[in-house]
């Protein structure tokens, strides 16, 4: 568990919780397990992806992927164990900084369905199952929303539920979400192609060797890039109108991903 989880990564998702919650003035230091939480998710998700029977990667986050050093075994359970730990994390908010137990309540239901079987498993399920041969870009943006999308959106509600956001706030943190993750996940594509193996800590060329249909394959490498633009601008319009006390470090992180090239 430990191996993946302090390999390294850019933490983007945790900075989203953190990053939510300062855009109300919410208490830190619950956005801080909230944060924990949402990375041993994603870590865990980036374990099995990395299996054989899935994506069949060697390295990450610079590193051998956890079964190459392990075996296939104690990856699968490294992967179940970060995921069980996290929601031990989450129900403990409660105790632990006083956040009310309804809203520990609807962080848990956040994330059972943005991370099971409606969102990032069911993502990941269709991506798999898309390797038999994608038609649309329809089906291609349902897989992107729902792997990559929804663990995003979950970081930015719990940081806005954690800092007590109105259901306006919340909305507009959704829909910062959705487009931001999208937008990430066509980023992730064209690195896929044209990033560089050292930065990115994995290997390029990944979703070709698995004959995945992506962003650039449908719609080409500028018209994607120009998806990621469009989307984030969208993202940001969503948050610069929703009222926010301090929302710089949102807007900050929206375009700092843009122009990112890992
Ligand atoms: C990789 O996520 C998997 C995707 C959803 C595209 P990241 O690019 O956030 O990976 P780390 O956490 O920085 O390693
Ligand atoms: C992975 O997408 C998404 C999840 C792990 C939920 P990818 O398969 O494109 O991620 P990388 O490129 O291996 O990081
Ligand atoms: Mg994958
Ligand atoms: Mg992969
Ligand atoms: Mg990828």
């Amino acid at each position: 568990m430990l191996y993946s989880l302090m390999a390294g990564g850019k933490r983007m998702r945790p900075l989203l919780v953190m990053a939510a919650c300062e855009a109300m003035e919410g208490n830190e230091d619950a956005a801080l397990d909230a944060a924990c939480a949402v990375e041993m998710v994603h870590t865990y998700s980036l374990i099995h992806d990395d299996l054989p029977a899935m994506d069949n990667d060697d390295y990450r986050r610079g590193k051998l992927t956890n079964h190459k050093v392990f075996g296939e075994a104690a990856a699968i359970l490294a992967g179940d164990a970060l995921l069980t730990h996290a929601f031990y994390l989450v129900a403990q908010l409660s105790g632990t900084y006083g956040i009310p137990a309804d809203k520990v309540v609807e962080i848990t239901l956040d994330l059972s369905e943005l991370s099971g079987p409606k969102g990032m498993v069911g993502g990941q399920a269709a991506d798999m199952e898309g390797e038999q041969g994608l038609t649309e870009l329809s089906q291609l943006e349902y897989i992107h929303l729902h792997k990559t999308s929804d663990l995003i959106m979950f970081s930015l509600l719990a940081g806005g539920r954690i800092a007590g956001a109105d259901a306006a706030r919340l909305e507009a943190l959704r829909i910062f979400g959705r487009k931001i993750g999208l937008a990430f996940q066509i980023q992730d594509d064209i690195l896929d192609i044209v990033g560089d193996e050292t930065k990115l800590g994995k290997k390029t060329q990944s979703d070709i060797k698995q004959e995945k249909v992506t962003y650039p394959y449908f719609i080409g490498l500028e018209a994607s890039k120009k998806e990621v633009e469009r989307l984030t601008e969208e993202a940001k319009s969503a948050i610069s109108k929703a009222g926010f006390t301090n929302p710089a470090r949102l807007l900050e992180i929206a375009d700092y991903l843009m122009n990112r090239d890992h």
